[in-house]
């Protein structure tokens, strides 16, 4: 065979790899923020109208010291440690914790509601803090099992079981509404939830592609395709679809 028509067909095998344009690649390569390591799926925003390195759902937005989830509430849920092996992070929710009366922000809500429909779940694994507030009428004592917090806001708190926990216990005073805080855990002998809140809580995120481990694997790093959507696979420098050493076939 003549080596141009070689060429011809070895021409659409190789466009399943791509050459990363070096600028691209550099902006949005694994970064750090603090002591936290960024990678896929999380990147890093960048000033200056730079286009999206991957998916809103992941965006971080990085303080100098904290990096923080951009979609999130306020952009004020930090990401505080990544377990990229499980799919999971240690979120810490600073609405609840600012400055000077942390644990009582100017108003309660459910923190899944701070994450809009993200990929997010939270773990089961979590504990729960629940804050009644908003009662009707002034509560002189407190509801059975919750203690006052110390807010000026008249709420009630109480740490509870299992997220989610609480369904099954039928506690809420319907004078109050509830609202329903996850944390890792109570420290022990300590009866304060701020605590609890500044050590977060524990969030799943689902994979925006499935391709990860296997990249990983074959020796490749994960990352968005150029354009900040899908997924490549990063092999020294060239951009696989799937995996390093392969030919893979185009969708
Ligand atoms: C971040 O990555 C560097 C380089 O791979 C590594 O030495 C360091 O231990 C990592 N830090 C964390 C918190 O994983
Ligand atoms: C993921 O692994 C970390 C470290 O072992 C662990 O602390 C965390 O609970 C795990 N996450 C889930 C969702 O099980
Ligand atoms: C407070 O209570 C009022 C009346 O019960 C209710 O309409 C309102 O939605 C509650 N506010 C919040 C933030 O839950
Ligand atoms: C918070 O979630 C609980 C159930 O998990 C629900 O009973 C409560 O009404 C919610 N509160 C608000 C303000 O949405
Ligand atoms: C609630 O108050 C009681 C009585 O003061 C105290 O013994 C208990 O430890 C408190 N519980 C919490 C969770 O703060």
């Amino acid at each position: 065979m003549p080596p141009l028509q070689l060429l011809l067909i070895l021409l659409p095998l190789s466009a399943s790899f791509l050459r990363l344009p070096a600028p691209a690649g550099a902006a949005c390569s694994p970064k750090t923020c603090g002591d936290l390591n960024i990678t896929y799926p999380f990147w890093l925003e960048e000033g200056g109208g730079r286009p999206p390195c991957g998916s809103p759902s992941f965006q971080l937005n990085c303080n100098g010291r904290h990096a923080f989830l951009s979609r999130s509430m306020f952009g004020r849920y930090q990401v505080a440690r990544v377990f990229p092996e499980n799919n999971s992070l240690v979120a810490v929710n600073h609405n609840l914790l600012v400055p000077p009366r942390a644990g009582c922000p100017p108003w309660w809500f459910n923190i899944s509601l701070g994450l809009g429909l993200g990929p997010y779940t939270i773990n089961r694994k979590n504990r729960e803090v629940l804050v009644l507030y908003n009662c009707t009428e002034p509560q002189q004592v407190a509801p059975p099992g919750f203690n006052r917090t110390r807010c000026a806001d008249g709420s009630f708190f109480r740490l509870g079981g299992e997220y989610g926990s609480h369904r099954e216990l039928g506690v809420v005073p319907s004078a109050c509404s509830l609202s329903v805080v996850p944390v890792l855990g109570f420290p022990d002998g300590d009866d304060d939830y701020v605590q609890s809140m500044r050590q977060g809580f524990l969030l799943e995120w689902t994979v925006p592609s499935d391709d990860c481990p296997e990249c990983e694997a074959s020796g490749g790093q994960c990352r968005y395709a150029g354009d900040g959507t899908g997924f490549s696979c990063g092999c020294a420098g060239v951009a696989h679809r799937e995996k390093c050493g392969e030919l893979t076939k185009i969708n």
